[in-house]
């Protein structure tokens, strides 16, 4: 639950305020962002990676208010498309401090980005390395970028969120010998200035030790580097991935002691190869976000399959937080609008779309008299709830409301019927 968040007169506060006012003003489904809890999360990054950089994974969710929060306290931010660098670059952003990733840019975005002028970019294949040379020539630019290197580490988690296995489209394979040619590909291209490698080995993981795997591995093929070209690259980024807790028992790693893991390793190798140590940067999306955030729905009906379970049907559902549609991911469900003194009831909360698959919490326990009209809050919605939002079934996506000190601030516009119909001929 957001740090914030607490208990009064039975109903669940946030930011200082009652979730049944919130409801009434924003209506429901809402998504309420702790601004507190998210900003301190920021500050922690920054204070546990002192002297390395600290870049917001924005597909976690990413709108303007964020980034001026990235911007007053001192992240950077990574962007995956056009898109989402429109946003970041729409509130004045920095571009220095932007960081583009994706392995299919299209050539519109990475003129955009070389316009702009982003920090890094990622690069992901050899025909973007060739795209990109040929881009960056013709418009007499000179970009920094970093090769994304998969690392071959198995990351313990969902098989749509592991990214460091060979077997999965992104990055330059690191067994195969792909990232030391994508190496020669780039120092042969003037227009390219190499800076680093990057490795992103997945989402929600809680177990560091891949980490440390892959910022070994990533060491090492600095040293090669150098021993091959006589090139000392001065970055390497470690990616984001750090888990956080969904459901009571979730472990969720020290952020703290992961930074102090990783740079001790990338010190270690680098120094016994005679390499200087190079400047680290993390992309955590998740962790920052995600725990901050809660969703308000309204019950509308409570179903009992007998011997089975209780179906609450609730007014959002996979469009608003497909995650556990797509993952199996858990979470958990408090009755938020009043207490209940009632025995628990095994429960399913479900959306109202057209599918059996849509379920927000597949099993947990919610007081028996649960009724039309209680309202229930999911923690941990904050990182990819709204960003995989969808239309289906044309429901218009909720609005995002950030609270803090008492005071509740619309960040991102509910979606009307307007909306709904904007661009249909
Ligand atoms: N850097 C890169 C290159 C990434 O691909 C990602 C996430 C991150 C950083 C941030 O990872 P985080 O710290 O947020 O775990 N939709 C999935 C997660 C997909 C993650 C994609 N890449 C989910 O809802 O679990």
């Amino acid at each position: 639950w957001p740090r914030t968040s607490s208990r009064v007169e039975g109903a669940l506060t946030v930011g200082g305020l009652d979730v049944r006012e919130l409801a009434r003003e924003f209506g429901t489904p809402l998504y309420v962002l702790d601004e507190d809890d998210v900003r301190s999360r920021m500050r922690d990054y920054a204070t546990a990676f002192a002297g390395s950089e600290v870049h917001y994974a924005g597909k976690a969710f990413l709108c303007k208010e964020i980034v001026r929060w990235l911007q007053d306290e001192g992240l950077g931010v990574d962007v995956a498309s056009g898109g989402e660098l429109a946003v970041a670059l729409s509130v004045g952003f920095p571009a220095e401090r932007i960081t583009l990733h994706g392995n299919n840019k299209s050539a519109a975005e990475l003129t955009r980005a070389l316009e702009a002028g982003v920090g890094h970019i990622v690069v992901d294949s050899y025909e973007e390395i060739a795209r990109l040379g040929y881009l960056a020539e013709r418009h007499g630019k000179r970009p920094k970028v970093m090769v994304r290197v998969t690392t071959g580490v198995e990351a313990h988690t969902h098989e749509f969120i592991a990214t460091a296995h060979d077997d999965q489209k992104f990055g330059l394979s690191l067994n195969s010998g792909a990232a030391a040619e994508a190496v020669r590909r780039i120092l042969a291209l003037p227009s390219l200035e190499l800076v680093g490698l990057h490795s992103h080995i997945g989402s929600q993981i809680v177990d560091t030790a891949g980490f440390e795997v892959a910022a070994r591995r990533l060491a090492s093929l600095l040293v090669q580097i150098k021993e091959e070209h006589g090139v000392v690259l001065p970055e390497l980024d470690l990616g984001g991935g750090y888990g956080i807790a969904y459901v009571e028992d979730d472990e969720a790693p020290d952020i703290k002691l992961v930074a102090d893991g990783l740079r001790e390793i990338v010190r270690k190798v680098c120094t016994d190869a005679g390499l200087p140590v190079p400047r680290l940067a993390v992309e955590p999306g998740r962790t920052i976000v995600g725990p901050g955030g809660i969703t308000l729905y309204e019950v509308g009906t409570v179903k009992d399959v007998e011997g089975l379970r209780t179906y609450v049907s609730i007014d959002g559902g996979m469009s608003d937080n497909v995650r556990t549609a797509l993952y199996g991911a858990e979470y958990t469900a408090v009755l938020a609008s009043r207490e209940s003194t009632a025995p628990p009831m095994l429960s399913r909360v479900v959306g109202k779309h057209c599918e059996s698959g849509d379920m927000v919490v597949r099993d947990c326990y919610l007081p028996a008299d649960l009724a039309p009209g209680d309202l229930i809050a999911i923690a941990a919605t904050g990182a990819y709830c709204r960003s995989l939002a969808s239309n289906y079934n044309y429901l218009p996506r909720p609005a995002v409301v950030a609270v803090a000190d008492g005071e509740a601030r619309v960040i991102v516009r509910g979606e009307t019927e307007d909306d709904l119909l904007r661009g249909q001929l």
